[in-house]
């Protein structure tokens, strides 16, 4: 479904992203591993088309996305939930919702995929009447998924779902991605804590200075001794 093949990425003068390839397939959920400053953000925010790879492809769907505008690939079919949430403050949490309904028309209709935030995420429903100021962390986590879903997308890229969140409110969030492959989408997934890698997830990527240094089932990682070197020493 999304292959990434040999993708480097510049910021000004520096070298970010090196040979980074990654794919996720149909109703796949694929982790990207890697510590803080490691180069995931930078990885997905360039296959939302926001950064340009100097080198290298993207495809999703078979359709070359790289050098698209983030508006068509989102249309294509991708949904992004950023690591800060990104929900707009001044609206309410069903407003934060339908507002992805109108942006990627056609598909199923928004009253359907209303329904299916909701039903990935009941709490949301009770809160709908909300802003963004009035939520925790968490809360304000489930509604940038709920409304990346919202967009009817083929798949789903979340940065760092987890990032932040108390201990309880982890299972509820995990739970509720599972629902969401559930329903058939594919997911692309951040996460800078291997020990929040949800253990449905089929595949993993770990990252390091900006370079795939694994790809592999999860519970092959351990046993490699550069991810262990990198992400080992985590609690
Ligand atoms: N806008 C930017 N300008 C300069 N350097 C950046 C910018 N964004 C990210 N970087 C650098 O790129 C590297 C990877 O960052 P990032 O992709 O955000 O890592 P991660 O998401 O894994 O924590 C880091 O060294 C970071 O300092
Ligand atoms: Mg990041």
């Amino acid at each position: 479904m999304l292959a990434v093949k040999n993708v480097d990425v510049y910021i000004q003068a520096s070298h970010i992203l090196r040979s980074v390839s990654l794919d996720v397939g149909a109703r796949e959920v694929v982790c990207l591993v890697g510590r803080n400053g490691a180069g995931k953000t930078t990885t997905l925010r360039t296959v939302m088309g926001y950064l340009r790879p100097r080198a290298g492809t993207i495809t999703f769907k078979g359709v070359r996305v790289d050098g698209r505008r983030t508006h068509e690939i989102a249309r294509l079919g991708v949904g992004w939930a950023p690591e800060d949430s990104g929900i707009f403050p001044d609206l309410t949490v069903a407003e934060n919702i339908e507002i992805a309904t109108w942006t990627r028309p056609g598909g199923s209709p928004a009253a359907e995929r209303l329904a299916r935030a909701y039903e990935v995420f009941p709490v949301l429903k009770t809160y709908a009447a909300r802003k963004g100021p009035e939520m925790s962390g968490g809360e304000r986590k489930m509604l940038s998924i709920a409304r990346a879903l919202a967009l009817d997308p083929e798949m789903l890229i979340l940065d760092e779902p987890f990032e932040g969140l108390s201990p309880a409110i982890v299972p509820v969030i995990s739970a509720s991605i599972a629902t969401v492959t559930r329903l058939g989408h594919s997911i692309l997934l951040a996460e800078s804590n291997i020990h929040h890698v949800p253990e449905y997830a089929d595949r993993l990527y770990v990252i390091e200075r900006g370079e795939v240094i694994f790809a592999g089932q999860p519970h092959e990682a351990w046993k490699d001794p550069g991810v262990v070197r990198v992400i080992g020493g985590q609690t």
